[in-house]
Order: C-alpha cells, then sequence, then structure tokens
C-alpha cells in the first residue's frame, strides 16, 4: 500500500508553561498542507527499511516509521513487513513530517493488516510517538493545545488560499528550540484570533518561537518580510522552525525569489 504522508503548518504557537515531565503546554492551531512525502508498506518475510529521497540524518532503526511499525507489533503481534519511505518534505522543519509518516505507518498497518484500531486508540498510540504525532492520524485544522496531542477540531478554512513555503535549509532541533523559549500564557485565546478577522491576523496570530529562532538565524526575518513584501495576507514561521510560510489570496508573485531555499508552493484544498 503507498500513500502520501501530507505536513502542517501551525497558525499561531503560544508556549503557555513548562511541566514537571519536560514538556511544555502549549497552544496552537495544526492546519494540513499537501506536500507529502511518500510511503510503501507492505507485507514481507522479513522486516526491512529503506528509504531516498532527502538523506533522513541520524541511525535509520531511530526512524519513526521502525519506531510506530515496533510499537504496533507489541500491540497487536503483526507479521514483518517492507517500508520504504521516499522522503521529500524537509526534516527539522517545523513541518511535521516524520510525525506524519510515523502516523501514516500506523494507519497503513491498521487497513492492510485489518486491525480494526479505534481512532482513539490509534491517537493515543501516535501520542507515544511525537507530542504532532496525533494530529496526522486524521489532519484536519485543529487546535493542539496538552503538548500538542490534545486535539479539538477549528472551523478555520484557508481553502483556495494560496501559500508558499519556504526552507532555508536551516534544521532546528526541537528540544533546543523549547529550552529558549519563556513561556507564558496569552492575553487572547488561539480560537478568538483564529475567528476575528484575518487582517489582524498579522498582528495577533503569534508563534513563540519566532524571537529567539529568528534572533539565531536573522535571514529567516528576512524571509518573512519579503513573503510580506510580496503580498502575503499572512506570514509567520512554522512549529519551531525553520520553514517559514506565507499566505496569499492569489497565484504569488514569481518574482519572489528565495536563494539558497526549497520553496513549495500550491493551492489549498479540502
Ligand atoms: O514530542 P516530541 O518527541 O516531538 O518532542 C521533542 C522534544 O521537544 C521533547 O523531548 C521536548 O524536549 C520538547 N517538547 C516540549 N514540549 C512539547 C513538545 C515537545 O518541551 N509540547
Amino acid at each position: 500500500m503507498v500513500v502520501f504522508p501530507p505536513c502542517k503548518i501551525n497558525l499561531g504557537l503560544r508556549i503557555i508553561a513548562r511541566r514537571p515531565d519536560g514538556y511544555h503546554n502549549l497552544e496552537t492551531c495544526f492546519y494540513p498542507v499537501p506536500w507529502s512525502d511518500i510511503l510503501e508498506i507492505i507485507p514481507s518475510a522479513h522486516f526491512e527499511f529503506t528509504s531516498s529521497g532527502l538523506p533522513v540524518p541520524g541511525h535509520p532503526e531511530d526512524n519513526l516509521c521502525i519506531r510506530a511499525y515496533e510499537l504496533a507489533r507489541k500491540e497487536f503481534n503483526i507479521p514483518p513487513v517492507r517500508i520504504h519511505l521516499h522522503k521529500v518534505v524537509p526534516m527539522g522543519a517545523g513541518l511535521g513530517g516524520g510525525s506524519s509518516d510515523a502516523a501514516a505507518t500506523l494507519k497503513v498497518l491498521n487497513e492492510i493488516f485489518s486491525l480494526h484500531i479505534h481512532r482513539d486508540k490509534l491517537i493515543e498510540m501516535a501520542a507515544m510517538l511525537g507530542s504532532d504525532c496525533p494530529f496526522f492520524i486524521d489532519p484536519t485544522p485543529s487546535i493542539g493545545t496538552g503538548r500538542g496531542e490534545v486535539l479539538s477540531s477549528v472551523s478555520v478554512d484557508l481553502t483556495g488560499k494560496y501559500i508558499v513555503l519556504v526552507n532555508a535549509g536551516i534544521s532546528i532541533s526541537t528540544a533546543e528550540a523549547f529550552r529558549e523559549v519563556h513561556p507564558h500564557a496569552p492575553d487572547v485565546a488561539l480560537r478568538d484570533v483564529l475567528s476575528g478577522p484575518v487582517a489582524a491576523w498579522r498582528k495577533e496570530l503569534i508563534n513563540d518561537f519566532e524571537d529567539s529562532v529568528f534572533a539565531r538565524y536573522p535571514s529567516l526575518r528576512g524571509i518573512k518580510e519579503k513573503l510580506y513584501a510580496g503580498n502575503a495576507w499572512y506570514a509567520g514561521m512554522s512549529g519551531s522552525g525553520s520553514t517559514i510560510f506565507g499566505l496569499f489570496d492569489a497565484v504569488p508573485e514569481t518574482a519572489m525569489k528565495f536563494p539558497e531555499s526549497q520553496v513549495w508552493s500550491g493551492k489549498l484544498a479540502r
């Protein structure tokens, strides 16, 4: 079975408090974007994992697809599979690509072995693999709270809008990014900002990681400014960085050039 795990952007990301378990309580809106990896999983005599496309850093056995398979095998005693991951979405990019691959692995295993795992159980398993994994079990616009794994639907609809994602090749460790932020409760609830006029998003829809990440990599602020200069009605960083996205009403200007960056653009659809 072949699937195309999408990525996400964060519309606002507030870091509210540090928790005794080392994680942080946050508030964010996850929004799916169809820039996707390609994942193939087939039953096989022996377990095998291979990848192509963008090189995946770290030990192959730490790959989230393998960890997802191991989790499902322990719980449901499933037979071996061959997994091939073609990596397209950049990593350490704030786009949740690896989390999406892991969630897709759970869903494909559920499907090909007819495990009949309930959605709630899939979400619980996904949360064991990463804080933003549960969103990808059913990637529809959602408010994430807790460490990002407590999801509730939200009526934000960007259907028909154009998006540009700019990744300058800077890989950011999520754990390190969290260490640089001073948590605090926001004045306005994210849900209220999102349901307000989009003209106010520019001021009120805030990613708390931007200050520290932009201080370390000033070129990222330059990308955000360029997207605004190119007529984005909203631009910001996704997750803990480093991808910067812009939202546009019309086809984005071809004059916008982002040297040494990987750029993806498309029209958002439901
Ligand atoms: O959950 P995930 O494995 O993606 O998190 C990676 C790291 O990011 C965690 O080990 C933690 O240091 C940090 N994190 C956090 N608060 C969150 C999510 C992640 O501090 N809500």
